[in-house]
């Protein structure tokens, strides 16, 4: 297991002060905090190393671009790509899907086709589609949640047919947590030779992904949520995906040759890196994988599940809480959604704020879900590496306050 306090050190922000009471940040599904080493290594990239990357024959540009393609290597190694020109480098999970979404799917996708998805996605990994879905005269079907707020395999079996062409999923829900079967869903899909897509913004900051095992066509996520900085994402394809698929970004870099009437296109993965890339960005994020893997991604897991069941056996004590989701911790990450009966969750987030909890209200671009467990909007506390049981001891005292304030 590891050690909490210790973590706790290397992270600036955790000692400051919220309206007095120590910071206790329950908003890591947003957006992580970052270690004292991420950002020295920003620091000292701006400082000792900045240049522009691929075209330099000097010194500082040579050091860029080795630090920017040693990130590259380090992010295929921490999915377990079979190769670091699998990863292509972009501005989050959103730039990445919408990258797969018009370069991929604009070639692929014709009238009447299917695309799958779930009434779980987050807005990333379903307007995309919907915008796709119009252009190209597509058809877009959802799988749906049970009560526990789970999606079986089997699901995906009785709603594919013949038309069905990609099938897009997150892989761990920002508002329920669920765990997606996806590893049985991709071999489902792959049966019925459909092209498979994963929303991995939530599952690899904090649990242990691998690409190949899974062995999904595509998958997306973004530095912020796993102690990098934000301005960097990754998109993973299959070396033959990739390979078919044309660029969407056209300018600088992407380029073999230009003629006055027509290009010829790089290899992949300067092919969808066009412009000056996010360099500091891209180092940084090497910086949060050096950190998380010195943790051990099994270690962040089990103390995020001992984190959830903690925290569903506290929450489940206040009377009129209502939580969302599976409430089995093998089966969610520590994410938690809820309500408290009759009081708005922006009373609950203001008043939680007075005592330094930070957590997130509103539909947590997750529209069609809270539509689907018709609610307007709901209050989610999510947890990383560094937050303890003592906090959510402070969460459900918060909780608690705010039900007297209010009813
Ligand atoms: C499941 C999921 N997908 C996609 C995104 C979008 O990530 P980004 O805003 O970094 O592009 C998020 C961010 O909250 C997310 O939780």
């Amino acid at each position: 297991m590891i050690d909490v306090n210790k973590i706790r050190q290397d992270f600036p922000i955790l000692s400051r002060k919220i309206n007095g009471k120590n910071l206790i940040y329950f908003d890591n599904a947003a957006t992580s905090q970052k270690p004292e080493s991420v950002l020295k290594t920003i620091d000292d990239y701006y400082r000792n190393h900045n240049a522009n990357i691929h075209r330099a024959i000097h010194t500082l540009g040579e050091e860029a671009t080795a630090m920017y393609e040693n990130a590259r290597n380090k992010v295929a190694n921490f999915i377990k790509a079979a190769r670091p020109e699998e990863i292509i480098f972009t501005s989050g999970t959103t730039a990445s899907l919408n990258l797969v979404a018009y370069a991929w799917g604009r070639l692929n996708l014709s009238q009447n086709e299917e695309i799958i998805l779930t009434v779980m996605e987050h807005h990333s990994n379903l307007v995309p589609w919907q915008q796709l879905a119009f252009e190209n005269g597509l058809t877009l079907k959802y799988l749906e949640i049970d009560e526990s707020g789970t999606i079986k395999a089997d699901a995906l079996e009785e709603i594919i047919t013949p038309k069905t062409k990609l099938l897009a999923i997150t892989h761990m829900s920002n508002v329920l947590g669920t765990i997606n079967p996806i590893k049985e869903m991709i071999k489902v899909a792959h049966r019925h030779n459909v092209t498979t897509v994963i929303d991995a913004a939530q599952s690899v900051p904090h649990l242990p992904v691998n690409v190949q095992s899974l062995d999904c066509d595509f998958l997306a996520f973004s530095g912020h949520k796993m102690l990098g900085p934000t301005g960097v994402g990754v998109l993973y394809g299959k070396q033959k995906q990739l390979e078919k698929m044309p660029p969407f970004f056209f300018g600088g870099h992407m380029i073999k040759e230009v003629y006055l009437e027509k290009t010829l296109f790089n290899e992949i993965p300067a092919k969808f890196e066009a412009g000056t890339s996010p360099i500091a960005q891209v180092v940084g994020l090497g910086a949060a994988i050096d950190y998380l893997e010195k943790i051990g991604m099994d270690n962040v897991r089990e103390h995020e599940k001992a984190l959830t069941d903690y925290a569903l056996s506290q929450l489940a004590q206040i009377e009129g809480l209502t939580i969302y989701g599976p409430k089995n911790s093998q089966i969610r990450g520590g994410v938690i959604a809820f309500n408290l009966h009759g009081i708005h969750s922006h009373d609950v987030a203001q008043i939680l704020d007075a005592e330094g909890i930070a957590i997130r209200v509103g539909n947590h671009c997750a529209m069609p879900l809270h539509t689907a467990l018709q609610i307007p909007a709901s209050c989610r506390a999510s947890f990383y590496l560094y937050n303890t049981k003592e906090e959510i001891d402070l969460l459900k005292k918060g909780l608690l306050k705010t039900k007297k304030v209010f009813l």
